[in-house]
């Protein structure tokens, strides 16, 4: 029970297949009072999932391109459970042409779009959430991020370019929020079939080549992930900012 008296916010839920729901079961497993966020179009499959976690809230925060929506929801949840420990920010978008055609052909607006939802709105989560004053001492947040930010992945283009500046958004922040005593990690996760990830070309031998390859020759699950999280969120990371940290069963470390 390493979040026993913890409350934690969990961004970005949309279904039992995400990666934020493993997180969301995770943490409940280990003590801590869950708060998930989620799209609108998403709010009854959430509060169905939520049936076997009670105690466990949902509020919308419908879209993270809107300082508006991100506020309003901030808001509630500060109103009815006050201070948090934790934020987990796992959200990411980007248009689908800029995910099947060559990265060279990715528009200005495209672009800016998946920079927007998949980046800055980590930014902009946390400022809101620190000038609030709705984060309690040694508070940890954690983003979701994805190995195409460092090398080529076939397919992953313009969210490529957004998960890399999503990283060095969170080394940026882990220095500002180190002054309050907060921290901030990235969690770089191993392909997971989401439904977020069925709009990446080919995504299927994405998978078959990790089981090929990685020292450990599996796909991760969202409950490895998730328990990954709550490691971060906990005190026994403590001593862990500014970091990603690959939970891939070590794709990442192979070269030939
Ligand atoms: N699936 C993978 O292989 C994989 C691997 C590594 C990292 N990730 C990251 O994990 C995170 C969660 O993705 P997932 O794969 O679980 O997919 P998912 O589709 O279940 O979750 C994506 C979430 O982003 C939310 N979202 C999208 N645009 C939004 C907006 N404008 N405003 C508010 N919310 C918005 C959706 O509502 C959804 O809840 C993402 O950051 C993704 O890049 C995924």
């Amino acid at each position: 029970m390493i979040l026993k008296g913890k409350k934690v916010v969990i961004m970005g839920v949309r279904n039992k297949w995400s990666i934020a729901w493993g997180a969301a079961q995770s943490a409940y497993e280990q003590g801590a009072e869950v708060i998930c966020t989620c799209s609108a179009d998403s709010e009854e499959k959430v509060k169905d999932l939520l049936k076997e976690m009670p105690g466990t809230s949902v509020y919308v925060c419908n879209n993270v391109s809107l300082d508006e929506d991100i506020d309003n929801c901030l808001n509630e949840i500060k109103k009815e459970h006050g201070k948090i420990d934790g934020i987990l920010h796992a959200i990411a978008h980007a248009n689908t042409e800029d995910l099947r055609n060559d990265f060279i052909l990715t528009s200005r607006d495209g672009y800016a779009h998946a920079q927007d939802v998949s980046a800055y709105s980590l930014v902009a989560i946390v400022r809101m959430a620190r000038e609030k004053e709705m984060l309690n001492e040694g508070a940890s947040i954690i983003a979701y991020t994805y190995f195409g930010s460092e090398k080529v992945v076939e397919g992953y283009n313009v969210m490529g370019v957004a998960k890399a500046a999503l990283e060095a958004s969170i080394r940026y922040l882990s220095k500002d929020l180190g002054k309050d005593g907060y921290r901030i990690n990235g969690i770089s996760a191993g392909p997971i079939k989401t439904l977020s990830a069925k709009g990446i070309k080919d995504f299927g031998s994405i998978l078959d080549i990790v089981e090929e390859r990685a020292p450990l020759h599996r796909n991760v699950t969202i409950k490895q992930v998730g328990d990954s999280t709550a490691f971060l969120f906990s005190d026994m990371s403590s001593a862990i900012t500014g970091e990603i940290i690959h939970v891939d069963n070590g794709f990442s470390v192979v070269g030939v």
